[in-house]
């Protein structure tokens, strides 16, 4: 038994969709609710990279269902095919972890209209459309868990990240208006606020001399980034019935850094 399906026993069975899930935090977290023995349906606009994690986290599944959907998180007709399909395949929908994003990092001064308009599409018009066809189908069953991806940079703030800020500052506050709204009908909504997370792009940004991660390491008080397993583990605790009581939260998992208004670097 893996370490996921031994700690949140309730989860094996349920049916979980992830936005983004191609790679990075997205595909950590798929690869979580698979482990935890979740049906899972894995969406993202990178249908190449899609084409082989799929049938990669399906291996050796054979009574989960493992599936893929190609769909822009904002487009609410794809996304809601894809969910119904899912859904009616699987005998409905438990989790919907709205992942998907896009950084726009630009000195405010110069970040052109176009990149400022994408951030909000994928972002903000993105987790809102995908939580609420997640929750139309919710409602029809026994109510489910809608997850949001904010960022520590959604309750903090940084230079040239006006649209990244703003558009998580925008997830959270969502996340609170969906979870008073939809609280009656059985459907609980969090926000999950990753610091940063050593991913395959944060490792290629500090590659290609464009993150000091060693920097970031000494401005967190914890002394290191965090790990998708991390993110993963608060997801599916969020997902447990274990949570049952708590919603309308905005979870930051950053080691410290946005308690620390102090922040001098550390030797
Ligand atoms: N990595 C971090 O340190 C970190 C920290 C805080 C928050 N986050 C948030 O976590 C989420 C995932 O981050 P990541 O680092 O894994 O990013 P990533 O760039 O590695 O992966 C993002 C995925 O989203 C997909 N995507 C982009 N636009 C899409 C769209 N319109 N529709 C569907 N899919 C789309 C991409 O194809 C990609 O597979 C994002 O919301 C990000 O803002 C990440």
């Amino acid at each position: 038994m893996t370490t996921e399906a031994a700690i949140y026993p309730d989860l094996r069975g349920r049916s979980v969709c992830v936005t983004g899930a191609a790679r990075g935090l997205g595909l950590a977290l798929a690869e979580a609710y698979a482990r935890a023995g979740c049906h899972v349906l894995l969406m993202d606009i990178d249908g190449d990279e899609l084409g082989w994690v799929g049938p990669e986290l399906a291996a050796e599944r054979p009574g989960q269902v493992i599936a893929t959907a190609m769909a822009p998180v904002s487009d609410e007709d794809a996304v809601t095919k894809a969910l119904t399909g899912f859904a009616a395949r699987t005998g409905g929908l438990s989790v919907m972890v709205a992942n998907a994003g896009v950084s726009a990092n630009a000195p405010s001064l110069d970040l052109g209209l176009d990149r400022w308009n994408t951030a909000l599409d994928v972002n903000l018009t993105g987790v809102f459309v995908c939580a609420r066809a997640a929750a139309r189908v919710m409602r029809e069953g026994d109510g489910g868990v809608v997850l949001t991806t904010s960022s520590m940079y959604g309750v903090t703030a940084g230079p040239e990240r006006a649209a990244y800020c703003a558009t998580k500052a925008g997830v959270a506050a969502l996340t609170k208006v969906l979870a008073v709204e939809w609280a009656p009908h059985g459907i609980r909504v969090n926000a999950l606020a990753p610091g940063y997370v050593e991913t395959e792009l944060v490792a290629r940004l500090a590659e290609d001399g464009r993150l000091d991660t060693e920097a970031l390491r000494r401005r967190t008080p914890r002394g290191s980034l965090g790990r998708p397993e991390d993110i993963a583990h608060l997801a599916l605790f969020l997902s447990s019935g274990v949570s049952a009581n708590i919603t309308g939260q905005v979870l930051v998992s950053d080691g410290g850094w946005t308690a620390d208004g102090y922040a001098v670097t550390r030797s």
